[in-house]
């Protein structure tokens, strides 16, 4: 796979070409998932639950995220690498900018925050000082107690309306890229259409413009765990390797077979 880049990404949302991204934590799956074509990889937060055994990622550090960056970007074959600014290092502007200066000094192309209007001030910042932001909005993992649970969110109007003008927002601040957690699909369809920038769902059904899930469950490593929104690649039998699973999924991501009916919210 040639280089990613903001703009090879942009490029594909332009054609309309699916984008496959998945989660990456240690430097043997950065090395897999890159050379499957997997075009953007994320470090994401979610190794506070994968890879640290925590119930959410409200325990992540940035010292945790710059670590396992360091570790994915050793061995990244040309994705799109990008980092999650970890619970409360982004709660003023000052703050942002030093955190995401050690995600990006750690090999980061991109840092991704979680919220949407209130942000926008720190975006701007961001952007300014050359650091190219993915927002997150709809389930944001990190207020996961404010949000009473790991539910859909956009499922009644007003907060549909909410969640469309914060994605609006965060674009007109300058994001790069938007990801869409556990909407119904019909909201994630809207947002898709208005904005310019990449939408990227998981459990947003399969109108976004790419497709993000966490590699351990696409591989069926997390036990009883399952998400609607998940499909364990391992178990279609002609599946016999990690590299043929993640494969699949690019296969699957590209031909909008995946996500399927079963995996959306309406
Ligand atoms: O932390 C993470 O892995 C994420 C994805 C689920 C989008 O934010």
């Amino acid at each position: 796979m040639k280089k990613q880049t903001l703009h090879t990404i942009q490029q594909l949302k332009m054609n309309g070409e699916p984008i496959a991204v998945l989660t990456a934590y240690d430097a043997s799956f950065s090395k897999l998932i890159s050379e499957q074509g997997v075009e953007v990889m994320l470090v994401g937060d979610s190794l506070g639950m994968v890879m640290q055994g925590h119930q959410s990622t409200v325990p992540v550090t940035i010292e945790d995220m710059a670590y396992h960056t360091k570790c994915v970007a050793r061995t990244n074959q040309g994705s799109l690498l990008i980092s999650d600014l970890s619970y409360m290092t982004y709660a003023t502007e000052e703050q942002t900018l030093a955190n995401a200066a050690l995600l990006m000094q750690a090999g980061a192309n991109m840092v991704k925050l979680e919220g949407g209007e209130w942000l926008c001030p720190s975006i701007k910042k961001l952007v300014e000082c050359g650091i190219p932001v993915c927002a997150h909005l709809g389930l944001t993992p990190q207020s996961v107690d404010a949000l009473g649970g790991f539910k859909v969110q956009g499922r009644n109007a007003e907060s549909a309306e909410k969640i469309l003008k914060d994605a609006l927002a965060v674009e007109k601040a300058g994001a790069h890229m938007l990801v869409l957690e556990c909407v119904p699909t019909e909201l994630a369809e809207k947002i898709t259409e208005q904005l310019t920038i990449p939408t990227i769902g998981i459990g947003a059904g399969n109108v976004t413009d790419g497709q993000v899930l966490v590699v351990q469950d696409m591989l069926g490593l997390n036990g009883d765990f399952r998400p609607k929104f998940v499909k364990n690649f391992f178990e279609d039998h002609a599946i016999n390797s990690v590299q043929a699973a993640i494969a699949k999924y690019v296969e699957s991501v590209k031909n909008r077979s995946f996500p399927g009916e079963q995996h959306q919210f309406n």
